[in-house]
């Protein structure tokens, strides 16, 4: 490659979809995926297409967003729509009726009072905006020695300051997660011994709640301002809660004034059955966080549900007065707005949430029937998600589950997700009982059988 020299037109690079150096790609090892591309050329329903055309079946539902499945009718025709009529328009100072649509919407399907949507444009963001509501609501309280953050090892919070520092995985923390100050994290949960191959929640690990009272034992109450975990860690290879476990770190908070956050970027819209975990798992967080799902992936939105009283300890002041010192360009853009209306019908209408429900007997035992393969450790599920543990190859971690994936897409027309070395399925909640048998019947054991 030649350098580009001072005028864009001495570039020499050819400017067209076949040049793949010029995108530094997130989260990928550039160089293997530039040397052997995965490409992804179209979508519907169920499956992705390749460039020749190739289906290939969507076990991840995209990056755990693409929960309605592909390119569904009523919302491409939602967003096509609104690209039409309106295509921006602020949401500071001014508004637009799908924005609040969309709120009233997510207000009816979220538990208890969690009565206001707060919107951003990604996972990482609500993460954020939900930590500084809750720094901004401890001060509003006249509470402002409280700035503490609890997070838990094997969290995940997206990429942004604030969701690395609670955030609890290594890769991530390492290089960026010294930056904010005051955090701490709760042990994560999983104990291989205890857990291994449960369907749904482990009967172990409560226990692993009280490690907050430890923490406010070490910190004290009056510095802490919020406790996040995701109700099940999804991106470092699922890590359903322990029965109880989520009740538990609830008391705690109440006991000592702590603002309880639920990360359900994953687990909302339907991944565990119900529009969000809080009310599958029957707990109700002081906020969820939500991204993905709302939009089934289509348009790019985030945001946090607020329950009523910490959005009425903003309610102060003179009226012409802003409350909250935080917000997006594109919070509630337009487009994002009604393709999450659109997208709210369909799970509504096609009974989406109850599919996946209904499913989730049949999806497990289906899971589990790969236990006793010779590269799987431990299989765990919940909802219609499945994890597989698959043996690490000695002095190359990763290695195994890479293979497995590029073995998956090329040779057996089949998207996973991996992390480390586990094998994680989420697929869209359309799916049928023969897809999830073509899943666990075919596709999975021959990928398994590549990577031996
Ligand atoms: C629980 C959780 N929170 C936050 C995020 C970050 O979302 P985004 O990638 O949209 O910023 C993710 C992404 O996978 C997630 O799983």
């Amino acid at each position: 490659m030649n350098k580009p020299q001072i005028h864009s037109d001495a570039k020499t690079w050819e400017a067209s979809p076949n040049n793949l150096e010029p995108f530094w790609m997130g989260f990928t090892p550039n160089r293997a995926f530039k040397q052997r591309p995965r490409m992804i050329a179209r979508a519907k329903d169920m499956h992705y297409y390749d460039m020749a055309g190739r289906a290939i079946l969507d076990g991840s539902a995209g990056l755990w967003c693409s929960n309605a499945g592909h390119c569904r009718d009523p919302i491409v025709a939602a967003i096509q729509k609104s690209a039409a009529e309106l295509d921006f328009a602020p949401t500071f100072q001014y508004g637009h009726p799908k924005v609040f649509e969309l709120a009233s919407r997510l207000a009816t399907m979220a538990p208890g009072d969690l009565n206001y949507a707060f919107f951003c444009n990604s996972g990482s963001e609500a993460a954020d905006s939900a930590l500084k509501i809750a720094l901004a609501y401890q001060r509003v309280k006249g509470q402002a020695s409280r700035t503490r953050l609890i997070g838990r090892e094997r969290g995940y919070h997206g990429v942004n300051f604030g969701g690395i520092s609670v955030g609890g995985m290594v890769g991530n923390r390492k290089m960026f997660g010294t930056m904010l100050a005051g955090v701490d994290h709760l042990p994560h949960t999983y104990n291989r011994k205890e857990q291994a191959y449960t369907k749904g929640e482990p009967d172990y690990g409560m226990h692993y709640a009280d490690e907050l009272e430890r923490l406010v034992g070490l910190h004290d109450a009056s510095t802490i301002a919020a406790v996040i975990v995701e109700p099940m860690a999804g991106s470092t290879g699922v890590l359903p809660p322990p029965k109880g476990y989520l009740k538990r770190l609830r008391e705690i908070c109440d006991k000592h004034g702590i603002l309880l956050i639920f990360d359900e970027v994953i687990t909302g819209f339907g991944r565990l059955g119900y529009a969000f975990a809080a009310e599958r798992f029957g707990v109700i967080p002081d906020m969820i966080t939500f991204a993905k799902g709302v939009t089934s992936g289509t348009v790019p939105m985030g945001g946090v549900m607020v329950r009523q009283g910490i959005y009425d300890a903003f309610m102060t002041g003179p009226d012409h007065a802003i409350e909250l010192f935080h917000g997006y360009t594109y919070s509630g853009h337009p487009i994002a707005a009604a393709a999450g209306v659109a997208t709210m019908d369909l799970y509504r209408d096609e009974k989406l949430f109850e599919n996946a429900r209904k499913l989730e007997g049949v999806w497990a035992d289906a899971a589990m029937s790969l236990k006793g393969n010779p590269m799987i450790e431990d299989i765990r599920t919940l909802g219609l998600v499945a994890a597989f543990d698959m043996k690490v190859v000695e002095g190359s971690p990763g290695l195994r589950a890479y293979k497995a994936m590029e073995n998956a897409f090329h040779d057996f027309g089949f998207l996973i997700r991996i992390t480390a070395d586990t094998i994680a399925l989420s697929p869209p909640l359309m799916i049928t009982e023969n897809q999830i048998d073509e899943i666990f019947s075919d596709k999975m054991p021959k990928v398994l059988k590549s990577v031996a």
